[in-house]
């Protein structure tokens, strides 16, 4: 059942975790953060990982929170490790508190694994600009046929990885030339695979390794959520190498801030458009409006962070973060004013985890 969304008072909509440091909890070194997650070393071979409710979009994390984001995140990345841990091992441990998990520490190999089955995005802009529909075109050293129109699916889930970081973090020859502030610059594995070292990686068969659990991921996935009325258009993937050696899915899985997931039910071809229309059951909500208001582009980056996101935006994504997860999860947050951060602390000190 739905979210009954006149429970989302106004101080429901305020009651959110804001990205944070805890110093109240142990670590063995300085905690860091991530774009919403922050990342607490709390033994040799162990993390604590907790997701909180802040947004990012277009590389900004906005002022405003979205309530129990982190939350249906990661109930709906836990859905998955379970069901795809025969396909390839997780870091996932338990769930302390919400919001937080104990994880296994893995050493982060520096590739976002991308994979497509319908044609968005920067995918589509990409292909369009190089008059893919006319002709085809290449894109992260896949070779996409003509006659694609928007939102397409494709005739294969397609791999467009990108680098973990910025041009400058990656001291390789395929590199030169590219402004060194770039963000998460597009590869492909031909380039991973002959720098494996960079990409951080042990061996360079290791890309293949992980390129072929993907695909088997992949199809897994979407046919869950199929089963469940919708498409996963596209997801990107982090892994790292476990403790003991073997490479481990990491981070998040097809959650709505990884990935793209789209009604079934809604995806028709329009002909007056010349593409397929799409439902959004994820971030894109809110790129959406962050495009509206004209704010997407570099140089509008501190009017981003700044910007006070409206009520009604905020609320219709907390539907959609809450539907979604219950559609995959069969389970919804707990709709409660009670401050986050206070429950968090108290679970966590039942377990021994505070100074
Ligand atoms: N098991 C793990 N071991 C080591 N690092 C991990 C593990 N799981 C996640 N991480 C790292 O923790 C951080 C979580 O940060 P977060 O997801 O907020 O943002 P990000 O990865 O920097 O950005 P984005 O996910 O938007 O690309 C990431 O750097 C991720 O690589
Ligand atoms: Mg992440």
């Amino acid at each position: 059942m739905p979210i009954d969304e006149s429970l989302i008072t106004r101080e429901v909509l305020d009651n959110t975790l804001v990205k944070e440091i805890y110093p109240e909890i142990k670590t063995e070194s300085e905690p860091r953060m991530g774009k919403v997650r922050s990342v607490y070393d709390v033994s040799p071979e162990e993390l604590l990982l907790s997701s909180s409710d802040s947004l990012s979009s277009h590389d900004v994390v906005l002022l405003r929170q979205v309530f129990a984001k982190g939350e249906n995140l990661d109930a709906i990345s836990s859905h998955f490790f379970e069901q795809t841990k025969n396909i390839i091992p997780n870091h996932y441990i338990e769930t302390l508190a919400p919001n937080m998990w104990r994880v296994q520490k893995a050493e982060p190999i520096l590739v976002e694994m991308v994979f497509r089955q319908y044609i968005t995005g920067s995918g589509w802009r990409s292909y369009e600009s190089n008059k893919g529909p006319e002709q085809g075109s290449e894109f992260c050293g896949v070779q996409l046929r003509d006659g694609y129109r928007k939102n397409e699916k494709l005739d294969e889930i397609v791999f467009t990885p990108t680098a973990k970081g910025q041009v400058k973090d990656f001291d390789i020859s395929e590199f030169a030339g590219l402004n060194p502030e770039e963000d998460d610059p597009k590869i492909d594995v031909d380039m991973i695979r002959n720098n494996y070292a960079a990409f951080g990686l042990r061996k360079p068969e290791d890309i293949d390794f992980l390129t072929e659990a993907s695909f088997n991921l992949y199809r897994a996935i979407h046919t869950e959520l199929e089963s469940k009325g919708q498409l996963l258009a596209d997801t990107k993937w982090e892994f790292g190498y476990l403790p003991d050696g073997r490479i481990a899915l990491i981070d998040e899985c097809v959650t709505p801030d990884s990935s793209r997931i789209w009604e079934d039910a809604s995806y028709v071809f329009n002909p007056e458009e010349n593409e397929f229309t799409i439902v959004q059951s994820d971030k894109q909500h809110f790129r959406d409006h962050v495009e509206t208001m004209g704010l997407q582009t570099p140089d509008k980056k501190e009017e981003l962070a700044a910007y006070w996101m409206p009520d009604k935006v905020l609320r219709d994504g907390v539907v959609k973060y809450a539907n979604i997860r219950e559609t995959i999860t069969g389970t919804l947050p707990e709709i409660t004013a009670i401050p986050k951060k206070e429950i968090i602390m108290d679970a966590l000190s039942k377990v021994g985890y505070l100074k």
